[in-house]
């Protein structure tokens, strides 16, 4: 008897009948088959291959290095892992500022070789138009203003944005949902400043670093089980400390190994 898998695939309409109904939107990232598989049998929402990536997987100190190549390869593996997640892929750095034209290719690119379900970009008012162009040729985009961390050079670092300037916030998000945004996400923003701008859009926001009154929430994968060793920001909960658990592993594996503990008989032909 084959085992029967329930597929209840989460669809951009999905997604917008949770903002109106008042129902809270989970996101995490993932960059392999195995995470991907573990949060889509949790039951998460939706998967976003970040180009965190770059920093958790790749070991890099900025997002900046990340190609167009390293995003498809790790949303592939998501993937094969992901039923019904809604998945997002993040357009790497300087794949989608040299010319729309460029843009359009590139995330085109992006949905036939992965089998996405959308892309994500930052980028406020000055991103309208190409998210024009991107939804009338059939794909999901999701925006990302706030904090960017593609713009951490000109930015001067990673800093909390909505201090001063609140008004060009909310309408980054108003000409990113005009012109046809599915979702946008906030990041390292003031809460109060998160809260004004989710009341004034149809579409979810999505927060990190920005408050409980977002439609929903994003968090990268190492930080949320603790895998990462790197700095953790205040935002981020930590609902595990799996680094501490391989390391713990790894040293009695270790010491099996050298006294010749491991392996027994029962691991043995
Ligand atoms: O790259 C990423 O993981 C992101 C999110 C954390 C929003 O952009």
């Amino acid at each position: 008897m084959s085992k029967h898998i329930e597929i209840k695939k989460i669809t951009v309409n999905s997604i917008r009948k949770m903002k109106s109904a008042g129902e809270r939107i989970s996101c995490l990232t993932a960059y392999d088959f195995t995470s991907a598989s573990i949060l889509d049998k949790a039951g998460i929402d939706m998967i976003l291959v970040g180009d965190s990536l770059g920093m958790v997987v790749n070991g890099y100190e900025n997002t900046l290095p990340v190609t167009l190549d390293e995003i498809i390869y790790h949303c592939r593996s998501v993937k094969r892992g992901a039923q019904n997640a809604f998945l997002i892929a993040d357009m790497p750095f300087g794949t989608y500022h040299v010319s729309d034209e460029q843009a359009v290719e590139n995330c085109i690119k992006v949905i036939k070789e992965t089998g996405f379900d959308a892309v994500k970009l930052e980028g406020g008012a000055e991103r309208a138009a190409l998210v024009k162009k991107l939804t009338a040729c059939g794909i999901n985009v999701m925006g990302h203003i706030g904090l960017m961390p593609q713009m951490v050079s000109t930015m001067g670092g990673y800093r909390i944005q909505g201090r001063e300037g609140h008004e060009k916030l909310l309408a980054d998000a108003k000409a990113l949902e005009e012109a046809g945004a599915f979702s946008i996400v906030l990041e390292g923003t003031v809460t109060s400043v998160a809260k004004t701008i989710t009341e004034n859009l149809k579409i979810p926001t999505i927060g990190i670093g920005a408050g409980v009154h977002c439609d929903g929430q994003v968090l990268v994968f190492h930080d949320v089980f603790g895998i990462f060793d790197g700095f953790t920001p205040k935002f981020v909960k930590q609902y595990a400390n799996v680094s501490k658990i391989i390391s713990k592993a790894a040293k009695s594996y270790i010491k099996e190994v050298k006294t010749a503990q491991f392996p027994e008989d029962k691991h043995s032909f």
